[in-house]
């Protein structure tokens, strides 16, 4: 297919993208944005964000997540993003300091899980994400984008890879990133957030029944963006 001779559709649309822990999703929705000239919305950083600010203001003991002080905290937490141009995304900023650099270590990742499962946080980002999204135009990534944050999005996209692919790319990811990991460490995390993410009793992790699967094992990036304006066009009845 001659990606160059691609062109947008005039009518804006949300485009949902969810699935499971290291599958690519944030790079896919980068991608997806960039494409179609959207916003790209990364809902797990704001997951990573509100877990980052638990463990710097004593909501967390001996690794166990003080519930009742976070959701007390919940006022004083203002999330934002801001556009940077030298990765092509947005920074995440916590009540105005810059975040990004510190919501993607092993530590933030095993305490995310059971910051997620809170219903407080849960309505708070929620309705952020909505508000973001309100004049569409936007590729939203996360767990629940299709599910709840908008079960009427034009195109839902339910990502999936093998565990082991997955752990691999996060380790890669890591190292690339000077943080001291062991692979065996990441492959538990995910395993575990993958059991966490499908069963919290508030928005589990699950394809909703309009979206569209992508495995992307074996796919290079420039297959992930034909299969996307294949199933744009199917959708969009081009
Ligand atoms: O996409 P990620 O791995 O950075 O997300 C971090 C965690 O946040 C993930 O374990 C589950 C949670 N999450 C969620 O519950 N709902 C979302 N919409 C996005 C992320």
């Amino acid at each position: 297919m001659n990606l160059a001779s691609y062109s947008r559709p005039n009518k804006k649309i949300v485009i949902a993208v969810d699935g499971f822990s290291s599958c690519g999703k944030s790079t896919f929705a980068k991608m997806v944005a960039a494409h179609m000239g959207y916003i790209f919305i990364d809902t797990g950083a704001m997951y990573r964000a509100v877990t980052l600010y638990a463990i710097e203001h004593d909501c967390v003991e001996r690794g166990i997540l003080n519930e009742e002080r976070l959701v007390g905290e919940l006022d004083n937490i203002h999330i934002s993003f801001r556009f940077n141009p030298e990765r092509g995304a947005s920074d995440i900023y916590i009540n105005d300091e810059w975040v990004e650099g510190k919501i993607r270590t092993i530590t933030v990742s095993n305490l995310v899980s059971a910051v997620s499962a809170i219903g407080e946080v849960r309505a708070r980002l929620v309705a952020l994400q909505q508000e973001m999204g309100r004049d569409k135009g936007v590729v939203m990534d996360g767990r629940d984008i299709g599910t709840v944050v908008f079960p009427n999005a034009e195109m839902k996209i339910f990502m999936t890879a093998d565990p082991e692919v997955r752990a691999e790319r996060r380790y890669k990811e890591l190292l690339a990133k000077g943080e001291e990991v062991c692979r065996e460490e990441i492959v538990e995390n995910i395993r575990q957030r993958d059991h966490l993410d499908q069963t919290r009793t508030i928005s589990p992790l699950r394809k909703a029944d309009d979206a569209i699967v992508l495995d992307n094992g074996g796919m290079t990036l420039e297959e992930e963006l034909e299969w996307f304006q294949e199933r744009l066009r199917e959708v969009l009845g081009a």
